[in-house]
């Protein structure tokens, strides 16, 4: 083993200067800290500089730096991201590393702060590192915009390419992060309102995307239709191949086109269950969520973003206002409650509504 800088303090002390080089983000987490005879020697990643040394040395005068000793490496807890940025970055950018990242198949998608934009390709380089899973990483290069909801994206390390293949609860997708919606944050939610799914249901799902709620509400419930809608073509093709990887072509009906349009020509009245999951926009679509309903009513899963100072209530009264426009009545509010943070003081939010 090679020698490491390290600082020599005597054991009764050592649980405080720990602590310390903790807090100074200098101690070197890959290493065992040693302990041998009166002392203990705790690896670091650095030379601490003077004011650093001086905080130690206030712990003790006897604190000493030495460069000889001998470590033996923590094998079982691979380097995370954050640990392995901290020793590759100057100290006055640690707090702009990012400490999570979207993990789709075999691809990462990441938001690179603007500190850090020179540094993309090196974060990117540590993500490959640190995940042997991933393949390939894109940093996010703008906002998820315009009707099919999706990004750009800057490939900034491994392979270039945006096609993989996802598995969420026993269903496997073929995802094209660049050019169809699919969000992993939502992997509960698909699963969630899957459960909720009756034999012989008919569905509607105005927004479809690949397939993500279409597929699990099949594979769960043998009996149940689903006539799934997206008005980007890819978006289609990829549910097209979904439901042939997933076998569940005899109840699946992908639907290409605008959801006002195909829902009044060919759904008019036909569903129990209408889920609408376009959370920006989703709103102006409630007189077709309630035209596709059947006269006798159905469940409609409405999804939409609260932006501050708006609330889930101011929400709930304007859905509650639409829905009585169109000559409906909710008669239970069978769920409300906040899906995710989208954004800071941006909430998506699910509203379950049974309509009569
Ligand atoms: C937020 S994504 C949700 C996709 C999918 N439900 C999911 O959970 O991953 C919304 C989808 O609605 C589609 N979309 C937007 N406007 C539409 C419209 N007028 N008619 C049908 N689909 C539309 C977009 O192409 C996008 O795939």
């Amino acid at each position: 083993m090679p020698n490491n800088i390290c600082l020599k303090v005597p054991k009764k002390l050592g649980e405080k200067t720990i602590s310390l080089t903790h807090k100074l983000e200098i101690v070197n987490k890959n290493l065992h800290i040693k302990n041998q005879q009166n002392n203990l020697y705790i690896p670091l990643i650095r030379t601490p500089n003077e004011e650093e040394l001086s905080q130690l040395k206030n712990i003790t005068q006897e604190i000493a730096i030495i460069d000889t000793e001998d470590f033996t490496e923590k094998r079982s807890t691979p380097e995370t991201l954050t640990d392995a940025l901290k020793r590759q970055l100057q100290h006055n950018l640690h707090s702009n590393i990012p400490h999570s990242f979207d993990v789709i198949g075999d691809i990462a998608i990441i938001e690179i702060p603007p500190e850090l934009t020179n540094y993309k390709n090196l974060i990117g380089q540590v993500i490959l590192k640190t995940h042997k899973n991933i393949k390939s990483v894109h940093a996010k290069a703008s906002a998820i915009s315009g009707i099919y909801r999706i990004r750009d994206l800057t490939c900034i390390a491994g392979e270039n390419r945006t096609k993989t293949i996802y598995n969420e609860y026993n269903c496997q997708y073929h995802i094209d992060v660049a050019r169809a919606y699919f969000s992993p944050r939502l992997s509960q939610e698909h699963h969630r309102v899957a459960t909720l799914v009756n034999p012989n249901e008919a569905v509607a799902d105005l927004f479809a995307g690949v397939g993500p709620f279409a597929i699990p509400i099949c594979k769960l419930c043998p009996t149940a239709q689903v006539y799934a809608i997206d008005i980007n073509p890819d978006a289609v093709e990829l549910l097209k191949i979904n439901i042939k990887t997933n076998k569940v072509e005899n109840q699946i009906h992908p639907l290409l086109g605008d959801a006002r349009k195909l829902a009044n020509d060919k759904l008019s009245g036909i569903a129990d269950r209408v889920i609408m999951n376009l959370p920006e926009t989703a709103i102006d679509f409630i007189d077709t969520a309630c035209q596709t309903l059947k006269p006798s009513g159905g469940i409609i899963h409405f999804y939409g973003f609260t932006r501050k100072p708006d609330t889930i209530d101011d929400l709930k009264t304007h859905f509650t206002h639409l829905i009585e426009q169109q000559g409906r009545k909710i008669t239970t509010f069978h769920c409300i409650k906040r899906v995710r943070e989208t954004a800071p003081y941006e909430q998506q939010i699910v509203i379950d509504a049974q309509i009569h």
